[in-house]
């Protein structure tokens, strides 16, 4: 028998970590919606980019907003579940570019490596149906990153009312290069325009479990969600390569342009057709960082996607 992938390893102790596997659902983010849009770049963003999509032209966007666990049966009202915005900008050539955010302020793993450990360590044990006090005091205690990144981050997972009434960040950095070649790094978030909301105790108890899915069918059969997409640049002694890192203290920030989602999109994807959405789907006028955690990315998506479509479907 061939030995697993690390990438293999890493799903297998997602789905685990997750009362999974849940076969033909992403082993994260496994319940969510996916809807149309368009997006349209300001003037700033051309001036920062030669990205096709931040030319200031509409371009016709494709979002699922999803629950961050990898049980499609969670609820969404659970107090550290997270959330999702995945965001596909379709190119004028037919070519697309994926923008993939969620409400952390930080990373909590530095290394591909880093994260299948923290993610072992969150297995629950089977005797308490709770992860091993032990483990992931061990874990935390080697990797100090990880309680900064929950402690700053576990505000910002709290259930919001709204898919639209939360933010979301990209984590890692990216370079913008423009028409001359000049370069700005920096950061990417979602602000929604109608503001930050989170549910109180009271609504939390009572909120059906799927209740985001349902508002924002609601939401949209009604009217259209707005999101602006901020450019938070880099200053020059900020990391580049380390999510985990926070860019304290005064940047400048960037208003790159306004999405709108517009309508759900029923029946969006099936095994034989899935939706892929891969943060290094980039475009010409966006560079990478060497982000370890961002390089490592699609090679564990590949198994997720192979594992939920195709061949590999139930
Ligand atoms: C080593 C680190 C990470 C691993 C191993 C990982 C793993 C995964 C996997 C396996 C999927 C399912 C892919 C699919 O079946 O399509 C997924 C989806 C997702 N991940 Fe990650 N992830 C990591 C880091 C991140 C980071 C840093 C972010 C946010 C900045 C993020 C946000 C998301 C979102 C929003 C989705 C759902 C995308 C969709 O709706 O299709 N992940 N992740």
């Amino acid at each position: 028998m061939a030995t697993a992938t690390i990438w293999e390893e890493i799903v297998d102790a997602l789905n685990a970590a997750n009362g999974g596997p849940h076969p033909g659902h992403r082993a994260v983010h496994a319940k969510g919606t996916v809807c149309s849009g368009t997006f349209r770049a300001t003037p700033e963003a051309k001036r920062l980019s030669r990205a096709a999509h931040l030319q200031g032209d509409q371009v016709e966007t494709t979002i699922r907003f999803s629950n961050a666990s990898g049980d499609p049966n969670t609820s969404d009202a659970h107090p550290i579940a997270g959330r999702g915005m995945a965001v596909k900008f379709n190119l004028p050539d037919g070519e697309a570019t994926d923008l993939v955010a969620v409400p952390l302020v930080v990373f909590l793993a530095r290394t591909p490596e880093d994260f299948l450990e923290m993610t072992r360590a969150r297995i629950p044990d089977p005797e308490t149906g709770q992860p091993d006090p032990d483990k992931l005091g061990a874990y935390m205690a080697e990797h100090p990153e990880f309680g900064v990144a929950v402690q700053k981050g576990l505000p910002k997972l709290a259930p919001t009312t709204s898919f639209a009434t939360s933010d979301y960040r990209a984590l890692h950095a990216f370079c913008l290069v423009n028409a001359d070649g000049a370069t700005h790094w920096g950061r990417y978030t979602w602000e929604p325009e109608e503001g930050l909301d989170y549910l109180t105790e009271e609504q939390r108890d009572a909120a059906p479990r799927h209740y985001l899915q349902e508002e924002i069918r609601r939401r949209l059969a009604e009217g259209i969600a707005r999101f602006t997409l901020e450019f938070t640049l880099a200053n020059e002694d900020d990391p580049l390569d380390d999510p985990t890192a926070e860019w304290e203290g005064e940047h400048e920030v960037v208003e790159l342009g306004e999405l709108e989602v517009i309508e759900v999109v029923e029946e969006a994807e099936t095994p034989d057709s899935p939706i892929v959405f891969d943060p290094m789907r980039l475009t010409d006028g966006i560079e990478p960082s060497a982000d370890p955690i961002l390089t490592a990315r699609p090679k564990a998506y590949s198994v997720s996607i192979d594992r939920r479509s195709g061949e590999g479907a139930p």
